[in-house]
Order: C-alpha cells, then structure tokens, then sequence
C-alpha cells in the first residue's frame, strides 16, 4: 500500500503515555513520552486504574505537541497506529480509542499494533543499523513486563524459543532492588548499588543454567536474595553485584541456546529496559561475538516503551497492505505467535 503521508503512532499499554509522528521511510518527524513512575512509585507498582486515568488525561496533549512539532495537520496523515495489546486494558482502551477516533475522522487506515511485535521490529528502524536489521533475527526482549527470546523471521512471523516460567526479568530486578530497600523501579538503582559490590562474596543460584531451550526463572534467585538480605550474610552491595552476575550469566546461558534454536540469524537484538544493563549487555556482546553477529541494542529510548515503534510497527504493516477494522478489540493477552503476517 503507498502511504499518502506520515504516521501517527500511540502507546499506552503500561505506564509510559507516548506519541510520535514518522514519515514514510520511517525518520521521526517528533516524538513524545511521558513517563508516570512518580505517580505509581508510592505504590511499588504499576496501578493499573491510575495508569489508565493518567493516560486519558496526557495523550491528547501528547499527540497534539507531536503533530505540531513535526508540523502535520491530522489530514496529512498516511495512518493511525495505536499499541492494542498486549497490556493493561484499560490503558489499551484509551490509546485504540483515540487512535481509531483520530483515524475515522479524517478517512486515514488504522493499524492495531501488537507491543511485542512493535518492540520486534524497532532493530529495522531506518538509521539504527545500515540498511536496517535483516530478517531473520533473535530478539531477546528484555523488560519489566516481557521476558521472551524471539525469532523474527518476517513481518508478523514470530517464533517464540523461550519465556520466563515466572517473573519476567525487569521483575526480578525490581523485587531483588527492594529486598535490598531500594526505590521502584529498582533496576536502576541496584546496578548502582553492585558496582560497588563483590559478586563473589555471596552465591547465588544461576536458575536453568546450562538446561535446555532457553526459558528463564528468576523465582528461585528472588527467594535466595530475600534469604541472604534476611541473615546479613554480606554487605547490600556484594548481594546486589552476585544477583546481578547471575542474571547476567543466565541470559547469556539462554541467548545462546536460543541463538542455536534460529539457526541464520543475522544478529542478535536486545530491547526492554534491562538492556540498559551494562553487566547483562557486556555478556550479551560476547555471546553474539562467539557466534559471530553483531549484537543489537538499539538507544535506550527505543528500547523502552515509546511510541515511535508503534509508529513503525504501522508503518510495516501499511507498506505490506495490513489493516485492522474499526471493531477490533484491544487484547491484554496477544502472543506474537498469534499475529497475521501478509498473504
Ligand atoms: O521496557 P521497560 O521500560 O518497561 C516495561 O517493562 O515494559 O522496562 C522496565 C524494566 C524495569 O523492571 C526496570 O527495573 C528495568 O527495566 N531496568 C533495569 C535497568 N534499567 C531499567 N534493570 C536492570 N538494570 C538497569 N540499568
Ligand atoms: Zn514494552
């Protein structure tokens, strides 16, 4: 399909309002995100109601400072993409809403976009990688929310190697992060706190190290930190250098296996804001170099939730003929494995 203008992309699946405005081939005319972590730190958590309340109060501003910023009017726009799932409902509702409203009253298509296939697709982002990643592709994708290795072999072909059996690996930081009695969202701050630490002081568990596939559990590593922090066996520092060790060589235990499970990848791509670990990143970098593939991190702001991957995600699938009718429902559960590629 030729796209007759730029297009708008909206996400509201978790805590992270964002809207952006891309061009055709994908360069960002603007940008925007806003993030609620103050609104939901208090709580230690994500609540879900306050999410969806600050979403409708902050997307139409968002949107309306993008467009103005990139200078489109909302007759100018090619099409509308708004996140539609997988997520917190209620802000799934309040960012297809508006993206279907904005797209039924200029006549633009509209695009459901999946989050994880957007988080997928962000290595091909024109200007990220020469020309773009290639399919196929691993993706590890590293979040609070997701803990999943990917093959991504082609637009809405997904083949999903491996998941977490419990806590997905941001999770696991942040419930480490506040056993050792740091703020939410703890990943952050417990990379601070064991860069001061000896990992070596205190044995952690390493769960499924070595064992087949590539799932993750991170369950047993929590329990066994929230018994070192209990008994004082060492200093907070040297639990938080070990716990992250060990997240560290698990992932890389798990890339590896997955890397063996997508046989011709081309490289190996990390999103989701565990990415922005150096300890998991620097073990991630020899994993691909062993293997020979340029490992893939794109900017931390395309790595977290942001709207201009929704934008692209669209973009992908207007090019390819793609779009979703006015009827369709935002879905909390969506496995990448259930999206349509093109005929
Ligand atoms: O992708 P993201 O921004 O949001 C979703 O979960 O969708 O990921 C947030 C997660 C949080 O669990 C946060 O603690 C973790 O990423 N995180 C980190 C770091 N920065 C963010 N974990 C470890 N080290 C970091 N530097
Ligand atoms: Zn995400």
């Amino acid at each position: 399909m030729d796209l007759k203008g730029p297009v708008l992309g909206i996400e509201s699946s978790c805590d992270e309002t964002a809207a952006a405005v891309l061009a055709p081939d994908g360069t960002i005319m603007a940008e925007a995100v806003f993030s609620q972590t103050e609104d939901h730190a208090r709580f230690g958590g994500v609540v879900p109601e306050l999410a969806a309340r600050a979403h409708l109060s902050h997307l139409p501003g968002l949107v309306a400072g993008v467009m103005e910023r990139a200078g489109v009017a909302p007759g100018d726009l090619g099409g509308v993409a708004a996140t539609s799932g997988p997520g917190l409902i209620g802000g799934l509702i309040v960012g297809a809403s508006f993206g279907k409203g904005m797209a039924l009253s200029q006549g633009l298509p509209f695009v459901a976009v999946n989050h994880l296939e957007a988080h997928a697709l962000t290595p091909r982002l024109p200007g990220l990688l020469p020309g773009g990643a290639a399919f196929p592709y691993l993706l590890l994708l590293l979040s609070g929310g997701h803990c999943q290795c990917v093959a991504v072999e082609g637009l809405g072909r997904y083949r999903r190697l491996g998941t977490t059996l419990d806590d997905a690996v941001g999770e696991a930081f942040d419930k480490a992060a506040k056993l050792l009695g740091l703020p939410w969202p703890g990943g952050p701050h417990l990379e601070r706190l064991a860069a001061g630490g000896d990992a070596a002081r205190v044995p952690l568990p390493r769960p499924l190290l070595g064992r087949a596939g590539c799932d993750f559990s991170f369950s047993g590593l929590k329990t066994a930190v929230a018994q070192a922090v209990a008994k004082g066996v060492a200093a907070p520092a040297d639990i938080a250098a070990s716990f992250q060790a060990s997240v560290a060589a698990v992932v890389a235990d798990r890339a590896r296996h997955a890397l063996a499970m997508a046989p011709g990848a081309t490289a190996l791509v990390v999103s989701g804001g565990v990415a922005a670990n150096t300890g998991v990143r620097t073990a991630l970098t020899a994993v691909a170099a062993a293997a020979g593939l340029p490992m893939v991190a794109p900017p931390i702001r395309l790595c977290t939730d942001n709207a201009v991957m929704v934008a692209w995600a669209g973009i992908e699938r207007l090019h390819a003929g793609l779009t979703d009718p006015w009827d369709h429902a935002p879905r909390p559960r969506w496995p990448l494995d259930e999206l349509t590629p093109p005929a």
